[in-house]
């Protein structure tokens, strides 16, 4: 086994001994957004430190644990806390976890972010479905040899985001009196957030909603052929005429409101799932 495969399968085979689930799907939780995990039932919780090749988490607000449980029903395997390619990991690094949950047996990754809203139509706290995205991380997790193993060597990239989990989230929003948009989502690498310039740039070239993580592990995903739905919380205005100095507090307290809402959201989603 090649080395990449060998340190997935040792991973998986720990969370195994401790956990005797297949879980459906995998769910990474961003930002303030970790509330979620309250919900999962039956949980066992396994902290990274205890799991062969996972980084460490190292964001305040990120516990750094794998809740293993079922959710609505469904089983699944959640990271609470995520790796950031701006805390110097690797995108290797940064995407591990998504590998294992694929040799788990997820057929399916579910992402939230915290992420600033460009989109003049979009509020503090909003839902947004990520649609697509756009990848300006200046990096990219498949980047050397490929292992034909665990994905093909240029991956299509028409459909990141499964059309028809979209759909189901924007129904079953629409049916909790969620406010909720499609958008486009931009990736920067951080750690800074953005200049008015770059705001308006990256407006103009067609994203609603910039942030510092998911699309690594979504490349990751889409590569190990898993379904991908995404969403981010909007935890600020990022209108680049009417600019103001963020409180990264205040976007921690944005983003648990947010939460709360994903944490309806999304068991819902996955009632349709199961
Ligand atoms: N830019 C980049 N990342 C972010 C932002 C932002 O405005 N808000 C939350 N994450």
């Amino acid at each position: 086994m090649q080395g990449l495969a060998k340190q997935i399968e040792e991973a998986a085979a720990v969370i195994r001994s401790r956990w005797s689930g297949t879980p459906k799907a995998g769910l990474i939780l961003g930002t303030g957004l970790g509330g979620l995990a309250e919900q999962i039932c039956n949980k066992t919780i396994i902290p990274y430190t205890e799991i062969p090749h996972f980084p460490m988490s190292t964001v305040q607000s990120h516990a750094g644990q794998l809740v293993c449980g079922e959710l609505s029903g469904v089983p699944i395997v959640a990271m609470e806390g995520r790796f950031h390619f701006y805390e110097g990991y690797t995108m290797q690094q940064v995407t591990f976890p998504v590998r294992v949950m694929k040799a788990l047996g997820a057929d399916t990754l579910v992402v939230t972010n915290a992420a600033g809203g460009m989109n003049p139509h979009f509020d503090l706290a909003d839902v947004v479905v990520i649609d697509d995205h756009i990848n300006l991380m200046g990096d990219n997790p498949l980047r050397g040899i490929n292992d034909d193993k665990l994905g093909p060597r240029f991956p299509d990239m028409c459909e990141p985001y499964s059309h028809k989990l979209n759909e189901i989230a924007l129904q079953s929003a629409l049916e909790l009196g969620i406010a909720a948009h499609k958008g486009v989502f931009v990736a920067v690498a951080g750690p800074n957030l953005e200049t008015r310039a770059e705001y308006r740039m990256l407006r103009g070239i067609g994203a609603d909603v910039v942030g510092m993580s998911t699309v690594p592990e979504v490349i990751v995903a889409v590569h190990a052929g898993l379904k991908v739905l995404g969403f981010s919380i909007v935890t600020d205005i990022c209108l680049p005429d009417a600019l103001e100095p963020v409180d990264i507090q205040k976007i921690l307290a944005v983003a648990a409101t947010g939460g709360e809402k994903l944490s309806r959201l999304i068991p819902k989603v996955f009632d349709s799932l199961s």
